[in-house]
């Protein structure tokens, strides 16, 4: 394990020190606003990966709760009499439970939901049971008693929290009530008893179990704590809804958006492809019920304050998996697809009026979402991707001609692919080219100056997936955070080309993933935000609006040579007054910096200062459930002397720091 092992000189700040021969000096033209920074530069990409969604952040506590798995009963542990049938309220959900007198005043029907990895309940708070259910008999009432149970309680009872509901109508209903567990059970089960008195039988369908207090209060809501980690990252852009899912193992399994709004009990299933992408970490019952869909995604957008980016399938099914052309959309057959994006730019800002405008309000929005941006295709390769691209882009420009469309280079940072893709998504004039980039230390550390010689023509950069996969280390650590910190002082040097970036995955259940690093780790109960998590929320934090220009020990910082360990940036916020520094140690010793600013006016003075450190003593750990503090950005702040222009500082191994001084 590799410690940094140089001198940890708890960082002091001297001001108008003299030089010493080591100082690294960095000159801040603070007078010479350049590119502007993109409101979009730093965002989040949400993809339903390693129990992203249903599991994680859309907080629906039951597993298959429409009885539409190919498995009808999976998550489910029936007793008694019960029988799935298939002639439902909701056409594409038709399938439910029928529970029966089990024929025996002592024996019992009913059944157990697992939940996810189990249902996590909290001692004292409210939970939201609610099942649509009738009488097939028609007469008579028929009741069930609800549960939350700990089944593997040596207590006296099973039971954390439970209620009856009568069932009163042979028309299908919605009956609901809430459940209060008075302890706090991570592995909780949800049971379901029939207690009709004269055996009458009662059927059920759509199952389900929210808290009450979710995110924002919606009832079809999300989990409070994962949404508040992505408003606290106060995320500029928000891409939805992957990833590989877009395309779909096959285009049957594509995430189609228009499946994935409406009444939620009619929202189809869908098959996750992550549940078997990976043999060696293989889940059979991941799968989507699209209850978190492209009107949540876009309300989260708006509550969260991020610009909404949805991305649509190209008609291509996943390029990995599928090597036969036959797999994919005929170029011919494109038009529903093509239709699909028109009419999602039309359910996020159409009118009320028209048809999926109409649906928004319906939904609760009548306002439009004030789309701004649409991705086509996820990580596409080969001629078949622009000829399939162009038809989107045309349509497009025709209806929309105001709407940013965003292309694919591939699913790699470099290479043939890359480089054929992106003169051809010059030709086709996308606004935007999505880059993908999961990539070794040694990657990081060298792509310093990467977006410096990009050409400033052509579209702009949204580096769309990336994190630092440590070689042999494909765990959270801090020093991959590290390197993404160092990294993406290249992006924001490069804002007037790079204009959005979002690191991948988001979201992982510790019992679920599919794939690491990521950036927020979750159980049933609580979730930790990783360090590389800080490293994006200090980017948001401390974006600034306008790039500054900045040389060290006298040449322009271009991150060419990862300035012998060290990489940095300057930005002014021009709407708070200050000018900002980020540095990243990403060497084994202290470094002493000298910051000069010039350019500022006579009156002009640096009238205060903070630092804002991330580091940590071992780069291999990162915050875990257990420890979720142990690597949190350290701020201080600190006097400066009126006319002073020099602050020299001292930058500990392994830190990523960002300098905040306010200009008056
Ligand atoms: O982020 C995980 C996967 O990585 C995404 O689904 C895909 O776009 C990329 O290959």
């Amino acid at each position: 394990m590799r410690k940094f092992t140089g001198l940890l000189v708890g960082l002091t700040l001297v001001s108008a020190l003299p030089l010493y021969a080591q100082t690294d000096e960095f000159v801040i033209e603070a007078g010479k606003p350049g590119a502007r920074i993109q409101p979009t530069m730093y965002g989040v990409f949400f993809e339903d990966i390693n129990y992203a969604a249903d599991g994680g952040l859309y907080a629906e506590l039951v597993k298959n709760r429409s009885f539409e798995f190919p498995q009808r009963l999976m998550g489910w542990r029936s007793f008694g009499n019960v029988s799935v049938r298939d002639d439902g309220p909701f056409e594409r959900n038709p399938h439910y439970v029928r529970l029966c007198a089990s024929g025996h005043t002592h024996k019992h029907t009913g059944l157990d939901n697992e939940g996810f990895f189990g249902i996590g309940v909290k001692g004292g708070e409210e939970y939201r049971f609610s099942v649509w259910a009738r009488l097939p008999q028609g007469e008579g009432a028929g009741s069930i008693r609800v549960e939350l149970v700990d089944t593997r309680s040596d207590g006296e009872q099973h039971a954390l929290a439970s209620g009856t509901l009568t069932i009163d109508s042979q028309e299908w209903k919605q009956y609901r009530l809430v459940l209060t567990p008075e302890v706090t059970n991570p592995k909780a089960a949800l049971r379901i008893f029939l207690t009709s008195k004269e055996g009458q039988s009662v059927d059920l369908e759509h199952v389900s179990l929210f808290p009450v207090d979710t995110w924002q209060g919606h009832e079809n809501g999300l989990r409070k704590d994962l949404a508040q980690a992505l408003a606290d990252l106060k995320p500029g852009v928000f891409r939805f809804p992957g990833g590989c899912i877009v395309e779909g193992t096959d285009l049957e399994t594509r995430y189609d958006w228009k499946k994935s709004v409406g009444p939620v009990e009619n929202r189809p299933l869908n098959e996750n492809r992550w549940h078997y992408t990976f043999p060696h970490r293989f889940y059979p019952d991941y799968f989507q019920s699209y209850g978190l869909g492209f009107y949540e995604f876009f309300l989260l957008s708006e509550e969260i304050g991020a610009e909404p980016l949805p991305v649509v399938s190209c008609g291509l099914a996943c390029q990995f998996q599928n090597d036969d052309m036959s797999a994919h959309v005929a170029l011919g057959d494109l038009d529903g697809y093509v239709q699909d994006a028109l009419d999602l730019i039309e359910f996020a800002n159409g009118d009320v009026n028209t048809k999926w405008g109409g649906l928004r309000a319906q939904m609760g929005h009548p306002a439009p979402f004030g789309l701004e941006f649409i991705g086509i295709g996820n990580e596409q390769w080969g001629p078949e991707y622009p000829e399939r691209l162009a038809l989107f882009v045309a349509a497009i420009r025709k209806a929309y001609p105001d709407i940013k469309i965003i292309g694919s280079s591939g699913p790699n940072s470099e290479g043939e692919q890359f480089e054929y893709l992106w003169p051809e998504m010059a030709r086709l004039k996308v606004d935007l080219v999505d880059e993908h980039f999961y990539r070794p230390e040694s990657w990081f550390l060298g792509q310093g100056a990467r977006y410096d010689d990009y050409d400033r023509r052509g579209p702009k950069v949204f580096a769309g997936e990336y994190a630092c996969h440590g070689r042999g280390k494909k765990w959270n650590h801090f020093n991959a955070a590290l390197l993404e910190a160092a990294f993406m002082t290249g992006l924001e040097r490069n804002a007037d080309i790079v204009h959005m970036a979002t690191y991948a995955p988001l979201f992982a259940h510790v019992e679920g993933w599919q794939w690491r690093p990521d950036m927020i780790w979750f159980d049933n109960m609580n979730s930790v935000r990783t360090a590389s998590y800080h490293v994006q929320q200090l980017y948001t934090m401390y974006k600034g609006t306008n790039v500054l220009p900045l040389t060290m020990n006298g040449r322009p910082v271009t991150g060419a040579e990862g300035q012998n360990g060290l990489f940095a940036s300057a930005v002014y916020d021009k709407d708070r007054g200050e000018v900002i520094v980020k540095a990243a140690n990403t060497s084994d010793s202290a470094r002493s910096l000298s910051l000069r600013f010039e350019g500022l006016k006579k009156r002009e003075n640096l009238t205060s200062g903070r630092r804002v450190e991330l580091r940590s003593d071992d780069p291999d750990v990162d915050n875990t459930i257990e420890n979720p503090s142990a690597i949190v950005p350290c701020e201080t702040s600190f006097a400066i002397n009126e006319g002073e222009r020099v602050v020299n500082v001292e930058l500990a191994p392994g830190t990523f720091a960002v300098y905040i001084f306010e200009k008056r």
